[in-house]
């Protein structure tokens, strides 16, 4: 796929200020993605939910640029607060992009962005930030020229657009499931972009609950930009991509089956083998903290004692999410408040759920610059 098109530029003259606003929420891995190459490109395949709650809500404001120089003119405000360390960022990301769009050059840019979740919650926000703005670059590039051949371009592009930002982010633009990466007998799956699953889950998984426990709030200390480039010298480096691949694959099946149990043992296993690539990575390092082996042992007792399927899955982080369907969700959240909460920093977890995909929003008098 080559997106790069040297045509796509304005005259600047005709380019009348306004805006565009996109609300894209985060997502979870069950099989991960650790383990990259070339451009932004995964190992191996991952398959993930996509979350209701978690979101970004991003409004990008253009105009013409007055006069042009060879960078791309933007700002980034968070919670309407200039942030010269992610203005820097996002001004790198859409340098990076301008052989797609060229015409980002001849525009002065503000993003506004806001999340849904407490900055301080130590939840990255880089899935649903990324696929928020890749989505509003689509968008513009609709209104300045002409619209994709059908929604399943327009969401192609912004998945590969996401994916150049933030691999995972990738994975956002869809409601419900999606896959990253060639999965053999996946119509259309690739390296470079999502495809959705959302037609393949069974019912039992679209009531799927999320809840994310908040065990520790500080800041990871070792960026996932650091954790990939650690697998390319991962003595499990080989064995890890052809395992994912495989049960990648298996997820798919699970899915589609409506398979709690070997859902739930696909997940964790999942969960504990990113942090064992981590533990096992030269120089090695850990992302989870004592409090998280509380909650993942106290959870084990519970599935034993009431056989409920709850089980958990890690980002690269120490917080603790129970995936759980919603016939289980009362007693579930009430073990969470009596058992977990204590393992929480401020006894703060966040209830999200499986969720239905990005949305366009109106640009409001608030969110305008
Ligand atoms: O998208 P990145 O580069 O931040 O990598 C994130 C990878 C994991 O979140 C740990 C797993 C995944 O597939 O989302």
């Amino acid at each position: 796929m080559n997106y790069h098109n040297s045509a796509l530029t304005v005259v600047t003259d005709e380019v009348r200020p306004a805006a565009l606003r996109w609300r894209s929420p985060s997502n979870i891995a069950l099989v991960k993605y650790w383990g990259k190459y070339g451009d932004q490109l995964p190992r191996n395949a991952s398959v993930s939910f996509t979350l209701q709650g978690a979101a970004t809500d991003t409004t990008l404001h253009y105009g013409p640029r007055k006069s042009v120089g060879t960078g791309v003119a933007v700002q980034l405000y968070l919670d309407g607060k200039l942030e010269p360390k992610f203005t820097e960022r996002t001004q790198a990301y859409l340098e990076r992009l301008l052989p797609v769009y060229p015409f980002l050059r001849q525009l002065e840019i503000r993003i506004d962005t806001h999340n849904s979740f407490p900055h301080s919650a130590g939840i990255a926000s880089s899935a649903s930030g990324m696929s928020a703005l890749a989505l509003c670059l689509v968008s513009l590039e609709e209104r300045l020229f002409a619209p994709l051949a059908d929604r399943a371009a327009f969401y192609q592009k912004a998945s590969y657009l996401a994916r150049l930002g933030s691999g995972s982010a990738c994975r956002s633009v869809y409601g419900s499931a999606a896959v990253w990466g060639e999965v053999p007998g996946l119509n259309g799956s690739s390296e470079e972009y999502a495809v959705s699953v959302a037609d393949q889950l069974h019912p039992v998984f679209q009531t799927y609950h999320d809840d994310i426990l908040l065990v520790s709030r500080t800041e990871k200390a070792v960026s996932s930009r650091a954790g990939h480039g650690l697998m390319e010298q991962n003595p499990y480096a080989a064995p890890r991509y052809v395992q994912a691949n495989a049960r990648t694959r298996e997820m798919l099946q699970v899915l589609q089956r409506g398979d709690t149990e070997r859902f739930g043992q696909l997940l964790e296993s999942e969960a504990l083998t990113l942090h064992a690539l981590m533990m096992s990575s030269q120089p090695s390092y850990t992302l989870i903290e004592p409090d998280t082996l509380h909650v993942i042992n106290r959870l084990r007792q519970f599935r034993t004692e009431t056989g409920h399927p709850v089980y958990f899955t890690l980002d690269a982080g120490p917080n603790v999410h129970l995936l759980y369907p919603d016939t289980v969700g009362e007693p579930t959240k009430r073990f969470i408040r009596d058992h977990l909460l204590p393992y929480c920093e401020d006894r703060m977890y966040l209830a999200d759920r499986i969720g239905s995909g990005p949305e366009q929003l109106e640009v409001n008098e608030t969110t305008v610059a």
